[in-house]
């Protein structure tokens, strides 16, 4: 087990994986290591056909509070060239299982970009959330000016990141950063029941859909559609399929295989 990550299943069902940030004394702020092992053990889970979802969360006071302030100020341009991090943030893209982020407490600079590369959010009543980068003089790397500008429009997302200003969770919600806000105590059994309706269909199915949603954010419209018509197309080649529309004619529950 590693000392800055833990995974386990929650609630002792298998179907799902819980990945928790673990460097509470600086509010889990994220080192080229912490996302190596993040995306290292995401890549693991992906391979692992019993897991059908994953929850990504941090501890009550943080999800995580941005990239390492202390190990960033001593870099230099050469060195954050020939860093790992980008391709770590390519590669956290390509899983293609469901990711949610269960963000409690900050979600914060590279913290926020964190939640926001998952395929949704799912927050504490108390969650706050923001690219504070501006404040010590820097700009945001991994998603902060593209996904956020993306998920709130340019008004929002410029206000965001050019005064450092936080959203509530509340706030968020309401501007469709985040999927649902939750009272922060319960959020890990919200986040569990959810990743649980998603365990339930066919992998298959969920692997597609997440697929053709992500495509709709680099796609032109016309393109999209035509991307995601060919996702249709290809989930009628599952024993899935057959599984998921024989059942609803029957009046019983499907039995996915993921195949
Ligand atoms: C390193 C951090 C940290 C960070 C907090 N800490 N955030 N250390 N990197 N990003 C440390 C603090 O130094 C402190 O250590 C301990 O965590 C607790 O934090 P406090 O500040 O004492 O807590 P609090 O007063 O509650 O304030 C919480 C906070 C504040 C508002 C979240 O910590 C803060 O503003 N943090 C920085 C947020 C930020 O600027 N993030 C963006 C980073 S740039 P000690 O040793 O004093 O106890 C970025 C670029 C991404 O993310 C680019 C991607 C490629």
């Amino acid at each position: 087990m590693s000392e800055l990550l833990t995974t386990h299943p929650y609630n002792n069902d298998l179907r799902v994986a819980l990945l928790q940030l673990n460097r509470p004394k600086v509010l889990n702020a994220l080192t080229t290591d912490l996302l190596q092992e993040i995306v290292d053990e995401l890549r693991r889970l992906d391979d692992l056909p019993e897991v059908r979802c994953i929850i990504l969360t941090g501890n009550d006071k943080a999800f995580a509070a941005g990239a390492d302030i202390l190990k960033m100020s001593q870099s230099n341009p050469i060195e954050q060239l020939t860093d790992k991090r980008m391709r770590l943030w390519k590669e956290f893209a390509m899983i293609s299982k469901p990711i949610i982020a269960a963000v409690n407490g900050f979600a914060l600079g590279g913290g926020h970009e964190l939640a926001m590369a998952c395929d949704f959010v799912i927050a504490g009543d108390s969650a706050k959330f923001g690219q504070p980068e501006i404040n010590i003089g820097t700009t945001p790397g991994a998603g902060g000016t593209q996904r956020l500008t993306r998920a709130l429009g340019k008004s929002k997302a410029m206000m965001l990141a050019l005064t450092g200003e936080m959203l509530s969770a509340m706030d968020a919600y309401e501007c469709n950063l985040i999927a649902r806000v939750v009272p922060a105590k319960t959020l890990l059994q919200e986040c569990f029941e959810v990743a649980k309706k998603i365990a339930d269909k066919s992998p298959i199915a969920v692997k597609l859909t997440k697929d053709s949603i992500n495509k709709s954010q680099e796609l032109s419209l016309s393109d999209g559609l035509e991307y995601e018509r060919r996702n249709f197309y290809l989930s009628f080649a599952s024993a899935d399929q057959k599984e998921g529309m024989s059942a609803f004619l029957e009046k019983r529950a499907p039995e996915y295989k993921g195949n």
